[in-house]
């Protein structure tokens, strides 16, 4: 399976740093490996703009699980795909956090991504104290169960929150064994098809740490957040080896 190198912008880029970003990804030969970027959603027709023809697609950060209707200042599944998006994230622990997101709502964006055409990337991860607590297993599991929906059909990334934006990357250990974790739980709720999911890992990515994490049994790729707004650092990240 190729692996997907996705980098979020989160809440960066105005127009002139997004044309920054986007116009050296346009030429970029990677080879063997699948890459997207998500802007800020006022950002994603531009770059779309740039990277047409490229091999690099473009994904939302977020979208409603409504088509559309009376819900201010929320952007569609199907608004988004009209902007040029192939690809859109649910779930981010940001979102989990910041907007009070439960795993029912992600379901229901997941469900409304594919309905729309989208490939949705459903994250998931436990808090550093759940990890404390021996609970990382149990939460994780409770966010898979919750948050993808029947027959699904996308990628799913897993964000420990306590490595998100901190520096501190999960071991390669801990790693293996909540993707294989991961797996066993797709393999048993979907079948053949769960085989088939790619599992990102996230969290403090770098070019520095991109190459081990990327060789982890049952990593799919990587969903970087800082690293990606720097055009060199994702492509190293997309290049590692
Ligand atoms: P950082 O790469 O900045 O730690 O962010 C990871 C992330 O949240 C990607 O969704």
């Amino acid at each position: 399976m190729r692996q997907l190198i996705a980098g979020t912008w989160k809440m960066h880029g105005l127009s002139r740093e997004a044309e920054a970003i986007a116009t050296p990804l346009r030429e970029a030969g990677i080879l063997g490996r699948d890459l997207l970027v998500c802007p800020p959603a006022t950002q994603i027709a531009a770059v779309a703009r740039i990277l047409a023809g490229s091999a690099v697609a473009v994904g939302g950060q977020d979208c409603h699980y409504a088509t559309h209707g009376a819900h201010t200042g929320d952007i569609s599944a199907p608004m988004l795909r009209d902007a040029g998006a192939t690809h859109v994230i649910v779930g981010h622990s940001e979102r989990r956090q910041d907007h009070h997101e439960t795993d029912d709502q992600i379901r229901g964006k997941a469900m409304a991504a594919i309905a729309a055409g989208l490939t949705p990337i459903v994250c998931v991860g436990e808090t550093g104290i759940e990890r404390e607590e021996g609970r990382e297993f149990g939460v994780v599991g409770r966010q898979l169960a919750g948050s993808l929906p029947d027959g699904f059909a996308g990628v799913v990334a897993y964000e420990p929150v306590w490595a998100i934006g901190t520096g501190r990357t999960a071991t390669e250990g801990d790693v293996a064994d909540m993707h294989a974790f991961i797996y066993g739980e797709l393999v048993r709720r979907f079948g053949a098809a769960g085989e088939g999911i790619l599992i990102l890992y996230g969290g403090s990515v770098r070019p520095a740490n991109a190459a081990a994490l990327l060789a982890v049994p049952h990593v799919g790729g990587a969903l970087v957040g800082g690293a990606s707004l720097k055009a060199e650092d994702f492509l190293a990240i997309a290049r590692a080896a």
